[in-house]
């Protein structure tokens, strides 16, 4: 390769062009390989060449190339230099803080209306020395009806009422009474327990029926403990979720295979207290739960001796006492997590 002072002077010129338009650090060091490059930059292929040149030349294209490397590297390193400070400065921009803004509030949550209601229902049983236990949502036939002295056929075993599972003998539970077996199975009588929990079923929806649900399934059982004691200990509930000493319940005969007798209970409607309204449909009364004596085959089935040990168990429906208390008319808000219903409560 043949050079002289003109290609020095070209290089100069292109390269300081070419500074000019850089606006990043990566073109920056894309430069500095086109003309430092090993093995194909521009001034090292200069440099390289000087070897070839006479004595003469030497001297004076040498020194030109020489003074085109310092002022390249000069200018590559002041552009870099620049380059630093821009995007320091950029950052700072983007970053400034403005302590005079006000804050962003953080949106506080809170427990959802069924979740309230379980936590006062298992507080006011606790301080009966009722004890809270849970079972599955996912449940065997047997601890769901079998063991609960549920006919083979009983229609509430249709795929139209339960959610069989693909699992065989496998469903969603279609009520807490499930618990009471899993509890006696596994305990000595006597004893008290409240057990809280969804419960499903597979039916048509609308403001009043859900597919899922909540309950809250009681039993107690000892050597003389009667259906009296379940008025008492379901009117006790009762008074204290509502904080009202009139509030009465009420049972009407009523049949369920796993209790005998069996009783429907009413309580005193909290919406009009007894005066009659629409939501009680002029009685006074609401039904919100089914109750009864242990059905001695119950207890036959979990073990337990019938000529022993007696007791009473309930299972109270909470969506509609959540309800009728919060004057929530349609249930299906209750899982249908749409804020400006929860916000509510
Ligand atoms: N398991 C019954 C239901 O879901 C309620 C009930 C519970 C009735 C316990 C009697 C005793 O309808």
């Amino acid at each position: 390769m043949h050079i002289d002072l003109k290609q020095c002077e070209h290089i100069q010129k292109e390269a300081a062009l070419e500074l000019a338009r850089i606006a990043s650090r990566e073109a920056l060091e894309q430069l500095r390989l086109k003309y430092f490059g090993r093995k194909e930059g521009a001034l090292t292929a200069v440099l390289r060449s000087l070897k070839d040149l006479s004595e003469e030349e030497k001297k004076t294209i040498g020194r030109a190339a020489h003074e085109t490397k310092l002022y390249l590297e000069d200018a590559l390193a002041k552009k870099e230099q620049a380059l630093i400070e821009a995007e320091l400065h950029d950052q700072q921009r983007k970053e400034k803080i403005d302590v005079t803004a006000p804050g962003t509030r953080v949106l506080e949550g809170h427990l959802h209306p069924l979740t309230q209601l379980i936590a006062k229902a298992c507080d006011i049983f606790t301080a009966m020395g009722f004890a809270v236990v849970e079972g599955p949502e996912a449940e065997t036939e047997r601890y769901n009806f079998d063991a609960l002295n549920v006919p083979k056929d009983h229609p509430a075993r249709d795929m139209q009422d339960t959610f069989w599972l693909e699992a065989p003998g496998m469903l969603l539970r279609t009520q807490t009474s499930s618990v009471q077996i899993r509890y006696m199975e596994t305990h000595q009588p006597p004893f008290r327990i409240v057990a809280p929990g969804r419960v499903f079923r597979n039916e048509a929806t609308d403001a009043t029926h859900e597919a899922q649900f909540y309950q809250l399934e009681g039993l107690m059982v000892g050597k003389d403990v009667s259906l009296a004691n379940a008025k008492a200990v379901l009117e006790v509930f009762f008074q204290r979720l509502l904080a009202n000493k009139k509030i009465a319940v009420r049972f009407r005969p009523s049949y369920f295979p796993f209790t005998e007798p069996s009783v429907e209970v009413d309580v005193t409607c909290f919406k009009c207290f007894g005066k009659k309204c629409a939501v009680c449909k002029r009685t006074g009364w609401l039904e919100v739960a089914g109750a009864g004596m242990v059905h001695p085959t119950v207890l036959a089935n979990v073990g337990i001796d019938a000529r022993e040990w007696q007791g009473f168990a309930f299972g109270v429906g909470l969506d509609r006492i959540a309800m009728v208390r919060y004057g929530i008319d349609d249930i299906r808000l209750m899982y249908g997590g749409d804020m400006r219903f929860l916000k509510q409560f």
